[in-house]
């Protein structure tokens, strides 16, 4: 089944119109990350999925339910870590954990929830005195107190060192082990190439591609090159006497486009036969960072801690 599927959704603020029309599906059991710069309109989106804002058209579906017109019956089933969490300052995550099972009339196992989002060692510090990871992780074991199918997280991980953001994606392969669909928003392109099955790309409000990210490298990326050091008399070599696409970047780098296997047999074997001097040879394939350069025209890493007026 799906967990979620969406269809020609749209959603104005004023003028401004937040998300264009767009479609995508969520299977049970993925992790499904929608990608994309500040702005792009993933927290709208993912607000309209969990029942918090009604989208202006366009068909939304989350574990079968209307999320705005069922949101009684679908808060039961998700949870939610909203963009920038936060809590108040004194209660522990013990503590915190237990008010929320109240709240939902559940009985959590509040020790094995702090230790499946790895915080048991902090379970008696307040909140205040926690770092950046350790609070995110208190919003995953938070949104967990209900046991949910389906996991809503909206940039877990802006913010957040390398090692505390390596943290959060351990839990987050948890979650998935577990069977529970996620859908994670973020502007980091490794962490959506590191946890997601799938990824949306999105820009101004619209998905500009989407698939595995293999999928999206294959479609979009310009191939395997091979990379030399060497001087412009290779480049013209290559591509006169061996008919490859040698190009030479102006500062002592020659590269040439693999467009078929054979091509690197050929590179390789004209490279020896110039007789010209070489050094530093290497393969690379574009990433889904490379991609994303080019179709957004930004690095979403770029963008200091992307912070930003709540929406
Ligand atoms: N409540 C709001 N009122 C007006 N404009 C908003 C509101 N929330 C978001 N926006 C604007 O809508 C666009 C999409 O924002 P948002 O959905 O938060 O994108 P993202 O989460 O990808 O950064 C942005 O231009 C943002 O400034
Ligand atoms: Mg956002």
């Amino acid at each position: 089944m799906r967990a979620i599927e969406v269809e020609s959704l749209e959603k104005s603020y004023g003028s401004l119109k937040a998300v264009g029309g767009i479609s995508f599906s969520v299977d049970e059991g993925e992790v499904f990350s929608l990608l994309g710069p500040n702005g792009a309109g993933k927290t709208t989106t993912i607000e309209i999925l969990e029942g918090l804002r009604d989208a202006d058209s366009g068909k939304r579906r989350v574990l079968g339910f209307d999320p705005w017109k069922q949101g009684y019956e679908l808060h039961r089933k998700i949870g939610v870590i909203p963009q920038g969490f936060k809590f108040f300052l004194y209660p522990t995550p013990r503590e915190a954990v237990r008010y929320y099972s109240a709240l939902f009339g559940v009985k959590a196992d509040v020790d094995k929830l702090l230790q499946r989002v790895l915080l048991t060692e902090s379970a008696d510090t307040y909140f205040l005195k926690l770092s950046g990871g350790q609070k995110q992780k208190l919003g995953m074991a938070l949104s967990l107190v209900n046991d949910p199918e389906l996991v809503f997280l909206d940039e877990p991980t802006t913010g957040l060192d390398p090692a505390a953001r390596r943290a959060v994606w351990e839990v987050i392969r948890g979650l998935r082990k577990e069977g529970r669909t996620v859908l994670l928003t973020t502007h980091y392109l490794q962490e959506a190439e590191e946890l997601a099955d799938r990824v949306a790309i999105m820009d101004h409000g619209k998905i500009i591609t989407s698939g595995t990210p293999g999928e999206i490298i294959a479609r979009h990326g310009s191939g395997d090159r091979l990379t030399i050091r060497a001087d412009e008399k290779l480049g013209a070599y290559l591509r006169e006497k061996a008919g490859l696409a040698a190009e030479f970047d102006g500062h002592g780098r020659v590269s040439v486009r693999l467009k078929t296997k054979n091509d690197a047999l050929s590179a390789l074997k004209a490279i020896e036969e110039s007789g010209l001097d070489w050094s530093d040879l290497s393969t690379r394939r574009d990433s889904l960072e490379d991609i994303f350069i080019r179709m957004v025209g930004e690095n979403p890493d770029d963008q200091g801690n992307g912070r930003h007026p709540p929406g």
